[in-house]
């Protein structure tokens, strides 16, 4: 497949990313349980590199992981072969909305609003009802989103120092963030840079990244599952199975179940 997916440029900075992100030490821990909990097979789409598919990996749960960027799959396969748990990994690259499975799925994830990554809503609906497809009856589809309020737009507009680093060849890195946020298309463009400076704090190189994202409104969520077929078993407002409330909420986190 030649699709040239935005990760296989921000493969590079991913670990960075994820480890100085708010929601990642809460989401891993939801899912690693999840998968380690569910009747197999178990699928993470979007995954990335292996963050969430190798933890769960180490408690002895097989997973396949599918994912559109080959940067980000081979990231995925080496770390799976440094934690020694390369054989209970599966690699799948292909798209959310068009991914194979040899047997019928008893959980499929989409952790960390990778849905958002669809960018339209025709997109989101083709992907649930391949997802549907993919599951055996009974089987459960895990995923989370924004949920996007007002203050968290303000902060995903400012402009913030998200790191400081050496990077692998030992230059020294700051990794800055931004995005354009339009609420009318519900849609996020991130815009990360980094720059790397020399002994005397001067600015020699800046490269630029982008990832398009995207929201739903849990209500648009609700409606989307259910026309795919879905039971809407649970929404969390949080990664610690908080029902979901508009007062408290900070995330939406859907369990979905495949009538029997
Ligand atoms: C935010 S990362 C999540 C990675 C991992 N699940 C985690 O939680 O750290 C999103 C991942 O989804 C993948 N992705 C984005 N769009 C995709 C698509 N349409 N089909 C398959 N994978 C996709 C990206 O390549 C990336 O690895």
């Amino acid at each position: 497949m030649s699709v040239i997916s935005e990760y296989d440029s921000f493969a590079d900075i991913y670990e960075v990313w994820t480890d100085t992100a708010a929601s990642t030490g809460a989401n891993l821990a939801f899912y690693v349980d999840a998968y380690v909990n569910a009747a197999g097979p178990v699928v993470e789409l979007g995954v990335g590199d292996g963050r969430i598919a190798v933890a769960a990996a180490a408690r002895g749960r097989s997973v396949i992981g599918v994912d559109l960027s080959t940067a980000m799959l081979e990231r995925c396969r080496r770390r799976a072969e440094s934690a020694g748990v390369g054989g209970r990994l599966t690699l799948l690259h292909a798209d959310f909305r068009h991914f194979e499975l040899a047997a019928p799925a008893g959980l499929i994830a989409l952790p960390y609003h990778s849905l958002g990554h669809l960018t339209s809503v025709d997109d989101k609906r083709h992907a649930l009802a391949h997802v549907f497809s993919q599951l055996r009856p009974g089987g459960r589809f895990v995923f989370d989103d924004f949920l996007m309020t007002p203050a968290l737009i303000d902060h995903m507009r400012r402009v913030q120092l998200r790191a400081e680093y050496r990077s692998t060849a030992g230059v020294d890195t700051l990794l800055w963030v931004t995005s354009l946020v339009d609420p009318a298309s519900q849609s996020i463009k991130v815009v990360t840079w980094e720059d790397q400076l020399d002994t005397e704090g001067t600015l020699c190189q800046r490269r630029y990244r982008r990832l398009s994202l995207s929201w739903l409104e849990p209500s648009q969520a609700r409606t989307l599952l259910t026309d795919a077929g879905f039971v809407v078993e649970a929404c969390f407002g949080d990664f610690a199975g908080t029902p979901f409330s508009d007062a408290t909420a900070h995330e939406q986190v859907w369990i979905a179940r495949r009538p029997l």
